[in-house]
């Protein structure tokens, strides 16, 4: 299926974080892009980020055509009836809000073309369900893009129930066409692939805060000296602390109590500290990225702990079958740029050693989460690495 001779335009909705990356790298790839917000300043703001980093990459030489030409294939528009209208291909990048993105998607399927394709960039929420907004749920896909969508390789392809085939083939194809990796998720579970596994370390770095074990920084400043590319404290202020804040009231809904967004995470909402976006969230951002001070790495806290939570809700995911072992260390990988996946770390651990750390952390932070899975309660971990062929 070539994405190229079926897609030309695209209509992106929301040119915040992620909205204004998307049609980015869309129009770096030859595709003519509408992006629609509904101010004009957020336009010039989304505008204005594409420029930077369009520029920033032309002086690098890492464009194949100038910033300029790249940019004027990007209308922003306040319309969404001018943005859709003629759209082969519509990407949803508006904010984690359900209801926001039902009303929307309903109003874009009475404007776009029969054989538009929809999107959601939705970080956790079910493909299934929100394409129940429209009389196509069979053109209806998740297209999740990592943060900076410019820099991170990994696409996730999503199918709800009614996909079809064709829509999913094509849309693998669309990926591969603008130079980043598709991964296929097969089953429309909360989080889909890359965020689920990190769904229960979200959980434990905030239970982590809520029970004063350690200090944001103290927590960052350990996981960036093992190799993590930034701290989680730092990457949930990337991320945007009211994206977390509303994932978790997702989760919660959708997964269980244990994903309840603390009383502290609701107040930085409310009180405008969104991370990166606003200038200050666990950090100042006010003058750019924060500085970590590396020496505050903490022995408080066992970097191992989040890898113990997320193998298990990776070992999860192989057991609801929404996943390989294999798809989801790419996923890891290239979503997240982690050196290695939850199942290559899990091959040089034992059951034992998992489970009991697995049991403990659910008893101290009082969260059924953490408890291990069926394969780790009965001992099958090699049992299934070595079924889909790790060695
Ligand atoms: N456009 C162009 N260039 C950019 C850029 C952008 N938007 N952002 C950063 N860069 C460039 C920088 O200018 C810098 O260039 P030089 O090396 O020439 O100076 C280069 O990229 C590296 O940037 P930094 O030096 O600032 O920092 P870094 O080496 O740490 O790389 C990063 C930045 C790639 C973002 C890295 O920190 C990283 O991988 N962080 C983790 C990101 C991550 O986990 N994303 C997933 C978030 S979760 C999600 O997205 C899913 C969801 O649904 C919520
Ligand atoms: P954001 O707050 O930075 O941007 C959202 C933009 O959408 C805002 O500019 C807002 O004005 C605009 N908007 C609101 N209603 C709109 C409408 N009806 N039509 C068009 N625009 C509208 O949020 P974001 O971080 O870009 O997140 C957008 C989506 O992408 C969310 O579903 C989020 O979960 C998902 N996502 C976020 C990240 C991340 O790291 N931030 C990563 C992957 C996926």
């Amino acid at each position: 299926m070539d994405a190229k001779a079926r897609i030309k335009k695209i209509a992106v909705l929301g040119a915040g974080l992620m909205g204004h990356g998307i049609a980015e790298v869309c129009a770096m790839a030859g595709y003519e892009v509408a992006m629609r917000d509904i101010k004009q300043e957020f336009l010039d703001k989304g505008m204005s980020m594409i420029k930077d980093s369009l520029v920033k990459m032309e002086s690098k030489g890492k464009l194949k055509e100038p910033a300029n030409t790249i940019l004027g294939r990007i209308k922003p528009v306040l319309s969404l009836e001018e943005a859709v209208k003629d759209a082969d291909l519509i990407i949803e990048a508006i904010p984690e809000i359900f209801d926001l993105k039902v009303q929307t998607f309903k109003e874009c399927d009475r404007f776009a073309k029969r054989d538009c394709i929809f999107t959601s960039n939705t970080s956790t929420m079910s493909i299934t369900e929100l394409s129940k907004a429209t009389e196509r749920p069979d053109r209806f896909a998740g297209l999740h893009f990592f943060n900076p969508p410019v820099l991170m390789k990994l696409v996730e392809v999503i199918r709800g129930e009614k996909t079809s085939n064709e829509v999913m083939d094509l849309l693998v194809d669309f990926v591969k066409s603008i130079g980043k990796v598709p991964v296929r998720v097969e089953k429309d579970v909360p989080g889909f692939i890359a965020n689920r596994v990190t769904a229960p370390s979200s959980v434990l770095l905030l239970g982590i805060i809520e029970k004063g074990v350690a200090t944001p920084e103290e927590v960052d400043a350990k996981m960036k000296s093992m190799g993590q590319p930034m701290g989680p404290f730092e990457l949930m202020d990337y991320v945007g602390i009211d994206t977390q804040y509303h994932i978790l009231q997702y989760y919660e809904k959708t997964i269980g109590p244990d994903y309840k967004p603390p009383e502290f995470l609701e107040e930085m909402v409310k009180t405008g500290k969104l991370g990166a976006k606003s200038g200050k969230g666990w950090y100042d951002w006010s003058k750019g990225r924060p500085e970590i001070d590396l020496s505050k790495a903490s022995e408080k806290i066992n970097p191992m702990d989040f890898m113990f939570v997320e193998i298990n809700e990776a070992v999860k995911l192989v057991e609801m079958g929404v996943a390989t072992p294999q798809d989801i260390d790419t996923a890891l990988k290239l979503g997240y740029n982690r050196p290695f996946g939850p199942f290559e770390i899990a091959k040089n651990l034992s059951d034992v050693e998992i489970s009991a750390r697995l049991e403990e952390l659910a008893k101290f932070y009082g969260k059924k989460i953490f408890e291990p899975a069926k394969t780790l309660k009965e001992g099958k971990l090699s049992e299934l690495l070595k079924k889909f062929g790790y060695e």
